[in-house]
């Protein structure tokens, strides 16, 4: 098992993409190369894997645990600009993508993603492009904080931590996770801080994380730009981690099971719009007891998977 990331639900989501043995397949999320693996192990030496992460350092280490897999093509990127990542020929059989962050990245204090350690606000999976929290937090409206933190983590107490937020960086602008945290303590009242299952600043961390990544505005048309790459009968499988982003992933997927934007009072359809997937399972899988024991943090996932038609 990997130290770096341990792959949640892994045989379940790997058997739900059916691999066929000579098929060209894509791990939109590379991560530790969990997923990748078992897919590799399935593949002959005529079947191919493309492995896309954001993050040059999931990169490398994923590149180098399959180096003994001379079909593994890892690429530097977003998935979602699979379009011009993979070769414009090629048609998948399979993709899988396991959203989030990796348990290295939640681990490594200097990414600034964990309220447990004293970091800098980075929160950048790609260190390469684009602002960091601390950048965004002491640059950002108090309303645009305050909608950000609601929006992508329902929390209610949102408006009270941006007032503090903004209140605090008046006096020096906010460096570290430290201070974040801080700022949520002192927003949240104390009654209602003993009273919050997990940190209580669990969810603007996740908030302020979704936004510095863009990782939800960009799904429905990445995953419909991963869809539109798949051959006949290619299975895409997807893992969430929250509520917002299932959501959302399950909103695609059935928008691409029935796209006719028609008004039901017509007797057929005319805006020619068909279906581009089917479901391979209704609702969603959730990690086993056994996962569960052994892989707390699989706890939240969710395995929805669906075939190209
Ligand atoms: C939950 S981990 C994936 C773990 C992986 N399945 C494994 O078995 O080790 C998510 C990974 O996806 C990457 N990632 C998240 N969103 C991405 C995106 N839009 N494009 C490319 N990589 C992304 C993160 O950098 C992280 O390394």
């Amino acid at each position: 098992m990997s130290d770096y990331h341990v792959p949640v639900m892994m045989r379940e989501a790997v058997d739900y993409l059916n691999i066929k043995k000579a098929g060209i397949y894509l791990d939109g999320t590379l991560g530790g190369g969990g997923h990748s693996e078992e897919i590799l192990r399935r593949l002959d030496g005529t079947g191919r894997l493309y492995g896309i992460d954001r993050d040059m350092e999931a990169l490398k280490y994923a590149t180098e645990r399959l180096k003994a897999y001379d079909n593994f093509i890892p690429i530097h990127g977003n998935f979602r600009d699979v379009d011009i990542l993979i070769p414009e020929d090629v048609m998948l059989s399979g993709a899988i993508i396991d959203l989030g962050v990796s348990s290295h990245q939640l681990d490594t204090p200097k990414r600034g993603f964990s309220y447990h350690e004293e970091a800098p606000l980075d929160m950048r999976m790609d260190r390469s492009s684009g602002i960091t929290a601390e950048e965004w937090l002491n640059s950002a409206s108090e309303d645009e904080i305050a909608d950000t933190i609601y929006k992508y983590s329902d929390e209610r107490w949102a408006k009270r931590i941006a007032e503090k937020i903004v209140k605090m960086r008046q006096e020096s602008p906010l460096k570290t996770t430290t201070e974040l945290v801080r700022a949520v303590d002192m927003a949240i009242p104390k009654a209602v801080r003993r009273n919050i299952q997990g940190h209580p600043a669990k969810r603007t961390f996740q908030a302020v994380r979704i936004k510095i990544n863009e990782e939800l505005d960009m799904l429905p048309s990445a995953i419909e730009s991963i869809v539109n790459r798949l051959q006949i009968g290619g299975r895409l499988c997807v893992i969430t981690f929250h509520s917002i982003e299932d959501r959302l992933v399950k909103r695609t997927i059935n928008y691409l099971r029935n796209p006719c934007s028609c008004s039901p009072n017509v007797p057929i359809c005319t805006c020619g719009k068909q279906p581009k997937l089917k479901t391979v399972f209704s609702g969603v899988k959730t990690p086993t007891q056994e996962e569960l024991e052994q892989n707390p943090r699989s706890s939240s996932a969710k395995l929805r998977a669906a075939e190209r038609v």
